[in-house]
């Protein structure tokens, strides 16, 4: 099984992100950051999935703000906890330290993918101390950016708007790079149907995931008119658990900073002549969706 470190803001997909990767990785521990909401509720969060799946994976709480500026957070579709809209569980979990730098510092191993799916301020400090770490770890799978539109700008994705000069060093740290955009993400989406199907299953976890995307069809209704939802998240996991599922390509990605209207845009080198620069990342493209969404209905049984 592939063995994976998820750094994450959960936030409503990244907590079908963490079920999936209970059921298809070997997950060595769970890092924390601000980024849907506060610290303390993203890490609060981590650990109530963590109790609603019986796994003592460790938590570890990272940054609490970006590297310049203010905090921002993504409440207008997650709600103020990060994850409103769901029965919270009663449990005893804790963290297992408020240092997720120094655990993303000491885990890995070569065949160990992080997978992140949050703003990148930890692994952004990870880096800044021991910039070799990259070379030490199998590899990155990010949700985050995109190759064609954006969500919290016309062209800004909101885990590196969140943070544009730690996902600018990430990019540019010579590590081996999947980056699951909005352009994948927008292809594996959740509809009525599919809580439906999950409300007959009678598990604690299919009614959280039900809770979560019924909850996440209600904000998009009010945001956009439709009531589905993007499962943005589980598609990094998938990436590293399930790379079959996803056509990739070598390309380019920069990070901008500077832009008064593109800040945070992941600049993508899409030319097709043969003056490409030269990659830093795998861009998936396409997914198979159908399989996908079997593979996020299977974990929950
Ligand atoms: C990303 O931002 C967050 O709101 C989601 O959890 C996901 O990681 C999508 O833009
Ligand atoms: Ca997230």
């Amino acid at each position: 099984m592939t063995r994976v470190i998820i750094d994450c803001d959960p936030g409503h997909d990244d907590a079908i992100a963490l079920v999936l990767a209970h059921r298809y990785a070997q997950v060595l521990g769970i890092s924390t950051v601000s980024g849907n909401a506060p610290l303390s509720e993203t890490t609060a969060n981590a650990l109530m999935v963590t109790a609603l799946l019986d796994v003592d994976t460790p938590v570890h709480a990272g940054a609490a703000r970006p590297l310049v500026g203010e905090p921002r957070h993504a409440q207008v579709v997650h709600g103020a906890s990060g994850l409103d809209g769901v029965e919270r569980i009663e449990h005893r979990r804790t963290v297992e330290s408020l240092n997720a730098i120094e655990f993303l510092l000491d885990a890995p191993d070569k065949d160990v993918w992080i997978v992140a799916i949050g703003p990148l301020t930890n692994l952004a400090l990870a880096l800044e101390r021991d910039p070799s770490w990259v070379r030490r770890i199998a590899g990155i799978s990010i949700m985050g950016g995109s190759a064609t539109v954006g969500n919290t700008t016309r062209v800004a994705e909101f885990n590196i708007f969140a943070d544009p000069e730690a996902a600018a060093r990430v990019f540019g740290a010579g590590a081996e790079l999947r980056m699951c955009g909005l352009n994948l993400t927008h292809q594996l989406r959740t509809t009525d149907a599919i809580v439906s199907r999950l409300q007959s299953v009678g598990t604690a976890r299919a009614r959280f995931a039900a809770q979560v995307f019924d909850y996440l069809h209600l904000r998009m209704e009010d945001l956009i008119g439709e009531r589905e939802a993007a499962l943005h998240d589980p598609c990094a996991v998938l990436a590293v658990t399930h790379p079959e599922l996803i056509e990739m390509e070598p390309r380019a990605v920069d990070v901008e900073l500077e832009g008064t209207l593109t800040r945070g845009m992941t600049v993508v080198d899409q030319r097709s002549s043969r003056r490409q620069d030269p990659a830093n990342a795998s861009v998936a493209y396409r997914i198979d969706a159908h399989r996908a969404m079997d593979l996020v209905l299977e974990c929950m049984a």
